[in-house]
């Protein structure tokens, strides 16, 4: 019998006496000292640790798989959820409860299986990331969470944040773009939000998982300084703004090592130098070890059943024994898992599935992120928003008769009713392809009772044509599915669809294109349209949101989260590493743009994008003035104003970009701040903005601060990274020093 099985049972058979304790009659109730509430969670949690035996304290560190279509399944583990991610036995004699692991950002997704359970979706992450709200992003993970802690899941497996250094990542739709202060903040609130339901959430893939093709065996090399000041950076300010109780490490292998036996990432980035209290789980598949694994950081092997071995089972309780993995680092594992557990209250708020959803309220939630996630890229002419008197409207392509696209894999939240659209390949994971049943035929025709609206799916591009030369207006969707594991080859929309717009927009000059795509595309019809709506993977009432866009019940005011490139020649990597033909082969991808992601890389090289990060138009009008800057209690605070000079009410994200006249950064500007301010026509709004300060700063690798050079700064205050609107101005800042975490440190005189 393996290894596997006879822990299995064991566990199995713990789980089923402990649950039976408490009810034979007259077992005393043995003090729990650790549920007092008033202790600190590093109390209750050392206290518990104590009472465990080494076989309870084993069940903690080695997660199941929560489906039943795990590569290796052998024994159902029937405490686990349906179609869920991941299970870990509690040990009910000690009050402790099982975890039980839900994906993940944009809902409560379900391993794909004959009976997902059915949710409410957030639009992705990027367009979440999109909205430049962190309010939005706070609702939407409480919302998610809300629906987690009522399916029966206290551990969420969200907060994907990997920047997007390749527009044709798998995943991007999961993330929040290109800039760690962005990213951070954003998906910051949204774990915030999501652990406010007394939940887990997890910060993932930690790290420089950047790209899915060969994500189980590439060798990312990136140097310390730029990692800290890219993606570990958004990682870290993740955990400062959300607190998040876990961290995933990555399949990847960053410089050398796997990220989940990396003592460098584990134990000194994130355990020593941001002082993380919480556990490190694995990915699903991403164990390499047992001794490496304990030792160099990780706390817990999640889904063992798609690693080689179960490296955290009897195998560790063997190197306990002989002592390659001290009891004590042993005994931190588990109370890593129990702090976090106490920590996030899912001790004290056990969770029960079937609780009741609010789905109405819910879907509103989630229409109110896609609504401010659109981006408005381009309209000429005013060609939006659409009279709602117009005569006819012809809609064509993208199941627009029947949905709005998502994206596939682990994150997948099925709808109610099931995907709008059926049978489309891939069938199996990261398939099946779905749409979320808000069809934006329906809706359009909704808010314009008085138009005929004709729907023609555009498989023959001609007949497309045809109609869209009568029609008083038209609109064209552009779809591209990409899931979890597979990286697009290149970045034009799929299956013909730039014949099809190039044909739609030849025949009505008028032509909006609203795409519904993972991320960035090319457009070589661009030139041919009037207007273009960004509105990315939507979520379960995306449709109406876009409706309400297009007639302008609502004034789009996303602004792009990532750059969106004029050609594959102007990336980093032109050409995507890897094979994925062959998903096992080992290679390496060199960032060597380190820490110059996304438009800090096309400052650098002087590329101009097809379209900007930040950029994003409105239907009315913003400008910008008084712009001053000054430092009060050692902080740089900038000051503005902002005046809606158009003439319908819009919201305005005015982003601050900062760019040193004498010290050397990894690019000539970064984003160092932003607001998004809601004016009524002809209003003006004064704004302050206090600049992170290491926003302004160089990391000093050896002596890991932050330091501030002394001199001229620019502050650039515009409506996206291309300096439209900007105005701009120079400051003097002085020399200062700040540890990791943005906190001054006192000057020693030394360097
Ligand atoms: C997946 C993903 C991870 C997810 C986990 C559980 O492979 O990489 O994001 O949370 O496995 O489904």
């Amino acid at each position: 019998m393996t290894t596997r099985t006879t822990t299995l049972i064991k566990h199995t058979l713990a789980v089923a006496i402990a649950a039976a304790l408490p009810l034979i009659a007259g077992a005393a109730e043995a003090p729990m000292p650790w549920m007092n509430r008033a202790l600190s969670a590093g109390q209750r949690a050392t206290l518990v640790l104590k009472e465990m035996t080494q076989e309870e304290k084993l069940q903690w560190v080695y997660g199941y798989f929560g489906s039943d279509f795990a590569p290796k399944k052998t024994i159902k583990i029937a405490a686990a959820l349906p179609s869920s991610a991941g299970y870990i036995p509690g040990v009910a004699r000690l009050g402790l409860p099982e975890l039980f692991e839900t994906d993940a950002g944009l809902g409560v997704a379900s391993q794909a299986s004959a009976n997902p359970r059915e949710r409410t979706s957030l639009p992705s992450g990027l367009a979440t990331a999109a909205t430049w709200n962190p309010k939005l992003a706070y609702q939407g993970g409480a919302m998610i969470g809300a629906e987690a802690r009522a399916s029966g899941f206290n551990v969420m497996l969200a907060g994907g944040v990997n920047l997007m250094r390749d527009p044709r990542n798998g995943r991007n739709f999961e993330y929040a773009g290109e800039d760690p202060l962005l990213s951070g903040i954003m998906v910051g609130q949204a774990v915030k939000g999501i652990q406010s339901n007394h939940l887990i959430s997890t910060v993932k893939h930690y790290a420089l998982n950047n790209q899915e093709t060969g994500r189980n065996e590439l060798d990312a090399r990136i140097g310390d300084v730029a990692a800290r000041t890219s993606d570990l950076l958004a990682m870290q300010l993740v955990i400062e703004q959300g607190d998040p109780g876990s961290v995933m490490c990555a399949y990847n292998r960053v410089n050398g090592p796997y990220a989940c036996e990396n003592a460098w990432l584990l134990n000194e980035v994130l355990k020593q130098d941001w002082g993380f209290k919480g556990y490190v789980m694995s990915d699903w598949g991403a164990v390499h070890s047992t001794v490496a694994s304990a030792n160099n950081g990780l706390d817990q092997q999640s889904g063992s059943e798609f690693d080689k071995s179960p490296y955290f089972a009897g195998a560790l309780e063997e190197a306990v024994k002989t002592g390659s993995v001290a009891q004590s680092r042993f005994d931190n594992m588990v109370y890593r898992i129990l702090y976090a557990m106490f920590d996030k209250g899912v001790v004290d708020h056990p969770v029960k599935p079937d609780g009741a959803i609010d789905f109405a309220a819910h879907g509103l939630i989630s229409r109110t992120d896609a609504e401010e996630s659109m981006v408005l890229l381009k309209n000429d002419g005013q060609v939006l928003p659409l009279r709602k008197d117009v005569k006819t409207i012809a809609v064509i392509g993208g199941y627009a008769d029947q949905g709005v696209l998502s994206g596939g894999g682990s994150s997948q939240v099925y709808p109610i009713g099931g995907s709008a659209v059926k049978g489309l390949l891939p069938a199996s994971w990261p398939g099946p392809v779905v749409y979320h049943p808000s069809a934006p035929v329906k809706e359009i025709a909704a808010l314009a009772p008085g138009a005929k609206v004709v729907f023609d799916s555009g498989a023959d591009p001609a007949r497309a044509a045809q109609l869209a030369a009568s029609a008083d207006a038209v609109i064209v969707f552009g779809t591209h599915w990409i899931g979890e594991a597979n990286d697009a080859l290149d970045l034009a929309l799929p299956d013909k669809q730039d014949e099809l717009i190039a044909a739609v927009a030849a025949a009505n000059p008028r032509t909006v294109v609203v795409l519904e795509t993972s991320g960035p595309v090319l457009m070589p019809w661009l030139g041919k349209t009037a207007a273009v709506l960004q509105a990315w993977y939507p979520g379960t009432r995306g449709g109406e949101a876009i409706a309400r866009v297009l007639f302008g019940d609502v004034n789009p005011s996303g602004h792009l989260p990532a750059t969106f490139p004029a050609s594959l020649s102007q990336l980093p990597r032109p050409v995507l590493d890897g094979d994925p033909a062959k998903p096992q082969m080992q290679f390496k991808v060199d960032y060597h743009e380190g820490a110059a992601v996304g438009y800090k890389w096309f400052d650098l090289k002087k590329h101009k994008p097809l379209f900007p990060f930040g950029h994003g138009l409105s239907y009315t009008r913003f400008e910008y003035s008084a712009l001053a800057g000054g430092y009060k209690d050692g902080q740089l605070q900038v000051r503005f104003k902002v005046s809606n000079t158009g003439k319908v009410a819009g919201k305005d994200v005015a982003q601050l970009y900062v760019s040193p006249l004498g010290a050397r950064w990894e690019a000539p500007k970064r984003l160092a701040g932003w607001d998004k301010v809601d004016l009524q026509p002809g209003e003006t709004r004064e704004v302050t903005l206090t600049v992170e300060p290491r926003m302004l700063a160089v990391l000093h690798g050896p002596s890991k601060t932050w330091r501030i050079a002394k001199g001229k700064y620019t502050l650039l205050l515009a409506q996206d990274a291309g300096g439209t609107g900007e105005s701009s101005i120079t400051v003097d800042l002085p020399a200062r020093k700040l540890d990791l975490h943005g906190k001054a440190v006192p000057s020693t005189g030394k360097r």
